[in-house]
């Protein structure tokens, strides 16, 4: 796509995000243009400056929240985009257990001001992050993406009526086009080491905890349950490269400016991998060890969940490239370069 003003625009909310930071960076490298919606309330305006750095080319932030329908109003005035690519969301599912008001008001609420905005405004093309979560414990793997739902927390609740609202509005109004991702688990970093995740406090998740045990940030990982049935007794889940994850937001934003209609994706690798190969490859990768301990089941996990991602290949065009060696490799490199994640230059 060529560089000019005539490249179209797009609004990415939650842009400063780990996932949405690297998508930003792979809509520029494709010659979008962007411009980013953050509160950052879970990230920092560093992560932004680093892409611009990365790619020479500007990511703009506007502050604010997508519940302000002043402010997205403006923010769509101002900015004539096309397209908007919608990341921003309350994510930790222990949290949503506690604080279920507040995820119902983050995610669904705001998700329906801001599609209030997009319709005043005249913009009818989004790209929605949703969750491998909806599918809850599936009865089959790999998990087609017309596997019944069956969220089992305020989180992944908060994803299924959020592609019910998408759906009822696509039957409302054939001018609207919306593709619905559902991630697997999105690990690793971007390959030049500068930005990556970064969760506040103790990380909830595998591969962000695997990655402070080996840089020293904590003594051992807590295997949960080594008695699930699985080929190791540990958990078994479809982690994706979070740079794949990226580029399928450039295919599915291609395919929602292109034609109206909604449709609804997996993005997985379709491969599954336990806590312990997650520990052995992550090894590998940083030459450091991952001391661990089998510990009693986390409440609410699952044995396994991986992808049937045929639906993104065919229409798409999109699969998974990288592998778990390049995944553990990036996630080392971003951890081992910034111990602190953005914590001192933001
Ligand atoms: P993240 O927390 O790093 O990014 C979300 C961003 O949204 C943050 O920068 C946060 O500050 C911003 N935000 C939250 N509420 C907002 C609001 N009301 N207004 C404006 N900005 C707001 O999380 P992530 O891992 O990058 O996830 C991005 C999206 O993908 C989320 O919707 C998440 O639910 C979804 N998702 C993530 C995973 C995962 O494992 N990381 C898996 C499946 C789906
Ligand atoms: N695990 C451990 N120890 C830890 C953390 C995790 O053994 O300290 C295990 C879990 O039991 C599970 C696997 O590692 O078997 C992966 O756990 P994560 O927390 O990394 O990921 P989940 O599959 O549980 O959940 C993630 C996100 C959810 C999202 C879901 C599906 O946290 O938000 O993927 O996309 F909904």
């Amino acid at each position: 796509m060529d560089q000019t003003h005539s490249a179209p625009k797009v609004l990415v909310t939650g842009g400063a995000g780990y996932i949405g930071s690297h998508a930003v960076l792979e809509l520029l490298a494709a010659g979008y243009r962007v411009v980013v919606l953050d509160n950052l309330s879970n990230s920092s305006a560093e992560s932004l400056r680093r892409v611009t750095e990365l790619t020479g080319k500007p990511a703009p932030l506007v502050v604010g929240d997508i519940r302000d329908r002043g402010l997205v109003t403006d923010l769509l005035a101002r900015e004539q985009v096309q397209a908007v690519i919608h990341f921003a969301g309350l994510k930790a599912v222990g949290e949503s257990v506690e604080q279920p008001l507040a995820y119902y008001d983050n995610n669904v609420n705001g998700t329906i001001i801001l599609l209030e905005c997009l319709a005043a405004a005249g913009v009818r093309a989004l790209v929605f992050s949703s969750s491998a979560t909806v599918y809850g414990d599936p009865q089959q793997v790999p998990v087609p993406v017309d596997a019944p739902l069956g969220p089992t927390n305020p989180y992944g609740q908060t994803k299924a009526m959020i592609e019910q609202i998408l759906g009822d509005l696509a039957i409302s109004d054939p001018r609207w086009a919306l593709g619905i991702l559902r991630y697997f688990n999105p690990v690793g970093a971007h390959p030049s080491g500068r930005i990556g995740e970064d969760p506040r406090g103790i990380p909830n998740n595998l591969m962000p905890y695997v990655s402070q045990v080996a840089v020293g940030r904590l003594a051992e990982l807590a295997v949960f349950g080594g008695d699930y049935p699985t080929p190791d007794g540990t958990g078994v889940r479809d982690y994706i490269h979070v740079v794949d994850l990226a580029r399928g937001h450039v295919a599915a934003l291609a395919r929602v400016l292109a034609r109206p209609g909604k449709f609804t994706v997996n993005l997985g690798t379709g491969r599954g991998h336990s806590v312990l190969e997650i520990a052995h490859a992550f090894e590998k990768a940083s030459g450091r060890r991952v001391p661990y301990r089998v510990v009693g089941r986390r409440p609410g996990d699952i044995a396994q969940c991986y992808a049937d991602a045929s639906s993104a290949r065919q229409l798409l065009d999109w699969q998974a490239e990288l592998g778990l060696a390049a995944m553990c490799a990036d996630a080392w490199r971003w951890q081992s370069d910034n111990p602190q994640g953005y914590g001192e230059a933001s």
